[in-house]
């Protein structure tokens, strides 16, 4: 059975068609789900199914995937409970990012003394970690699934915008040298994105997780993976390191 958790559903679904019969008859629609690059294992485990109908979804996919053999139904972290107070794995990817993010700007008021490699590699954290990398997965993925006129939506997007902007100006203060001026779209950043987090976390993400649907939570999941495999997983250390290390420069 280990050999089909890590295959990817795709796979099995052109192999076993009926395979996406039984995930549908679970409202897990990998059948129609335009990426469906996940593996068998993370399928299981995104859709959080309780016990029972976890052990029962494994016999049923292990009789076709190995009929006339015994085999053992595996156990997931996922699929023992249901935690409706918990995120959804996809919108939980967002909330752990939020936690790296949030390190940076609480380190912001701590910055004494800027200077220019401070400021690059600040920007360079800003743009690729919490930009790139994390606002791409809420414009491009979890905001289409809802109607972007929403007022709190248009907010977030406005938000984004704002912190775009601000590092456009560092960037041409940095240019002429002007310190000042950085230093005070440092403090915008940080109250900035404070508030944004906090927003996200404690009352965007847990309505907006609330009506996800089953297939758009797999989308979701299976797009924020595609998201990580293609990124650089250097420079996703390089900002962890940034971090680390200019905790302990500024004593924390
Ligand atoms: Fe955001
Ligand atoms: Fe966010």
């Amino acid at each position: 059975m280990e050999k089909f958790l890590n295959k990817s559903i795709k796979e099995l679904i052109t192999s076993h068609p009926i395979i996406g019969k039984i995930l549908q008859s679970y409202n897990i629609d990998c059948a129609n789900c335009s990426l469906a690059s996940c593996a068998l294992k993370d399928v299981l485990e995104i859709h959080s199914l309780k016990e029972e109908e976890a052990k029962e979804l494994f016999s049923k996919l292990g009789s076709v995937l190995m009929p006339n053999e015994k085999f053992v139904i595996p156990k997931f972290k996922g699929a023992k409970t249901q935690n409706l107070k918990s995120f959804s794995p996809p919108m939980k990817i967002l909330v752990d990012e939020h936690v790296l993010i949030k390190s940076f700007v609480a380190l912001i008021p701590l910055m004494k003394k800027l200077d220019k490699k401070l400021v690059l590699d600040s920007v360079e954290f800003i743009k690729f970690y919490a930009d790139k990398y994390h606002h791409m997965k809420e414009e491009d993925i979890l905001f289409k699934f809802f109607d972007e006129n929403l007022t709190i939506l248009q907010v977030m997007h406005e938000d984004h915008k704002k912190g775009r902007g601000l590092v456009k100006k560092i960037l041409e203060s940095l240019d002429i040298d002007d310190f000042e001026t950085i230093s005070q779209c440092l403090k915008d950043y940080h109250d900035l994105l404070s508030e944004h987090i906090k927003k996200e976390d404690e009352v965007l993400f847990p309505w907006l997780d609330k009506n996800l649907t089953m297939h758009q939570i797999g989308f979701f999941y299976a797009s924020c993976k595609k998201i990580e495999e293609e990124t650089d997983q250097k420079k996703i250390i390089w900002c962890h390191n940034f971090i680390k290390n200019l905790q302990k420069e500024l004593n924390v």
